[in-house]
């Protein structure tokens, strides 16, 4: 066995108790998958290459270390006994040969089933099977499953969310046993335009049987074809959920598609940048011999793969969004807070941030180091960052280091619906609105829980009765706010949840199930 299974760079430490009833990933996996650049084009040459290739890159060293095998790799027929096995044309050497492969690399091995019937690819799937095909996997030593949710059949009686809830729960009472770490494609066979509620539901469950949720989309292969698109889809389903991901627990946006024909260098970068300020897996689906230079450099690049695999596993959260940039940011482990500034327009743009925007002070006395992780120059500033000329499609990326007297955090952004993604408003009421990045919209949330608009007045979020205002700070239970993993926003007074009805009036009313309504994100 190996003990210390830990995908990606950190190897900090866990208490042993805590990885007796689970396999606890200190920091987010990062490795290789097939799907997104070959799909069912696989065979074992693609694998071994894939693995001499990040030895030989130094990718590898740098904490790509897990291999997975997607779907397609089954034979049509189990065994006489019941067993999965392997197609014997794709993989002449048999999995557990490959297995032996990537271990004496230093790698570790990944499996794809499904929680269904057949797999997404119609080979057979894991349903009714379960613990027959955990102990296969444990028999060629696999480290890591993701588990597809295809063809999981309706139970009459029972909601769909339920029907997956059951047997996501079944792999997990299999799965730590046998060390096998557990990602979950359960979510994203719940996104809906129509209500997110189900997904919410699914998303409040997950965390208690693996180490990650693959929630939205396949990256790349799923949608119009437009394969930006499809990045910043993933990125869209992930900015609302940084409060599910916890140390050990890991939301996942899928794979990074470095080298795919179809992005610009640029939006490659950009990819990289965002994934790694949610402290995402990194999980290449690359053809990894064929990278090059200037792709292995950003892959490669350590300031990034720092703030992925910092030890708080923070997921950045969003300052502001406007029609042109999406401004993120998010507390590291020493004390420095990152903060990521996405150009989604289509020409070159500059972004001014204030540090009180990052969560610290602008006061002229404060001076903080900003470093780009770009570019790896440092700059000594004080009141704001300027982001110069940052491309189309490209995102600027910084660390800073605050000193003296001014490394106190208050996090501080937008507060929104991640139903409608519209922006709460401080005015003379507060409103629900398309987010544009305006003062009203930044709300700094402060550690006994009162909520303030910092830049727009200063008061505080009250509720009073089912009305919500901006009130004279006083720290009166009307005034503090506790945020959940159901993302209810829940007032102290009442213990009822902060509501967005029908996108503008809000108010305060008895917290649902997963009401599109009451799921908010708010700064961390
Ligand atoms: C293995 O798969 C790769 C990628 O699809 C392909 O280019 C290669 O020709 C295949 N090799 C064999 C021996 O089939
Ligand atoms: C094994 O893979 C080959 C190549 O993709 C395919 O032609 C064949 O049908 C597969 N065999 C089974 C039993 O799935
Ligand atoms: C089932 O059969 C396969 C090959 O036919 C063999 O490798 C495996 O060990 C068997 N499993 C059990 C539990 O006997
Ligand atoms: C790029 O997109 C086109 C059109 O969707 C698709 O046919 C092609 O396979 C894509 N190329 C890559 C490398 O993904
Ligand atoms: C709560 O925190 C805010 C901001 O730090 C502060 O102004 C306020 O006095 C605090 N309230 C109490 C009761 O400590
Ligand atoms: C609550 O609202 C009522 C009427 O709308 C008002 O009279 C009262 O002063 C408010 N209470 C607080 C604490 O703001
Ligand atoms: C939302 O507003 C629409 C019309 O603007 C109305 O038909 C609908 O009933 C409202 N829904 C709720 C939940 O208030």
């Amino acid at each position: 066995m190996h003990p210390q299974k830990v995908f990606g760079t950190s190897l900090s430490l866990l208490a042993t108790t805590q990885l007796s009833s689970a396999i606890l990933q200190p920091t987010p996996p990062m490795g290789f998958n097939d799907w997104a650049r070959f799909m069912c084009n696989i065979n074992q040459t693609v694998f071994t290459d894939a693995v001499d290739a990040m030895v030989s890159t130094g990718l590898r060293d740098v904490g790509y270390k897990l291999v997975t095998i997607d779907d397609c790799w089954p034979e049509h027929k189990r065994t006489a006994n019941g067993s999965l096995t392997w197609n014997t044309t794709l993989f002449p050497n048999g999995l557990e040969w490959l297995s032996d492969y990537i271990h004496k690399n230093d790698m570790l091995f990944g499996i794809y089933e499904d929680a269904g019937t057949e797999t997404c690819g119609g080979w057979p799937g894991s349903y009714g099977h379960e613990e027959t095909d955990a102990k296969t996997f444990a028999s060629w030593k696999v480290d890591y499953l993701k588990l597809d949710g295809c063809n999981v059949d309706s139970v009459p009686g029972q909601s769909d969310e339920e029907t997956y809830k059951q047997i996501y729960h079944k792999w997990h009472t299999i799965l730590p046993e046998l060390q096998i770490s557990f990602s979950e494609s359960a979510p994203a066979y719940f996104v809906s335009d129509k209500s997110l509620s189900d997904w919410y539901k699914v998303m409040d469950w997950v965390p208690s049987n693996g180490q990650l949720a693959r929630h939205s989309y396949d990256i790349a292969t799923w949608g119009s074809g437009d394969v930006w698109d499809s990045v910043m889809t993933n990125y869209g389903y992930n900015i609302r959920l940084p409060r599910v991901q916890k140390k050990g627990f890991y939301n996942d946006p899928d794979f990074i598609i470095a080298g795919d024909s179809n992005l610009t260098l640029t939006e490659q970068k950009s990819q990289f940048a965002l994934w790694s300020s949610f402290s995402a897996p990194l999980i290449l689906s690359s053809n990894i011999p064929a990278l090059t230079k200037d792709q292995l450099a950003f892959l490669m690049n350590k300031d990034l793969i720092a703030l992925d695999q910092d030890e708080l596993v923070q997921q950045a959260t969003l300052v502001s969004q406007d029609s042109t940039f999406d401004i993120l940011s998010k507390t590291l482990a020493n004390g420095d807070r990152a903060l990521t500034i996405l150009n989604k327009g289509s020409s070159a743009a500059t972004a001014t941030v204030p540090f009180s925007k990052v969560g610290f002070s602008s006061a002229k006395s404060c001076k903080y180091s900003v470093k780009d992780l770009w570019t790896g120059e440092t700059s000594s500033l004080s009141k704001q960052v300027v982001a110069q000329n940052i491309p189309s499609h490209g995102t600027a990326v910084y660390r800073i280091t605050p000193s003296g007297q001014c490394k106190t955090i208050t996090p501080g952004g937008q507060i929104f619906n991640t139903f409608t993604m519209d922006c709460l408003s401080a005015g003379s009421s507060v409103t629900s609105t398309k987010c544009g990045a305006t003062n009203a919209e930044f709300f700094s949330i402060s550690k006994n829980g009162t909520i303030s608009a910092s830049l727009a007045g200063g008061n505080c979020l009250t509720a009073n009765g089912s009305k919500v205002t901006m009130e004279t700070c006083t720290s009166a239970p009307q005034q503090v706010w506790s945020h959940n993993i159901q993302g209810y926003l829940i007032n102290k007074a009442s213990s009822n949840c902060l509501t967005a009805k029908n996108g503008t009036s809000i108010s305060v009313a008895k917290c649902g199930d997963e009401l599109d309504s009451q799921v908010f994100e708010i700064p961390l």
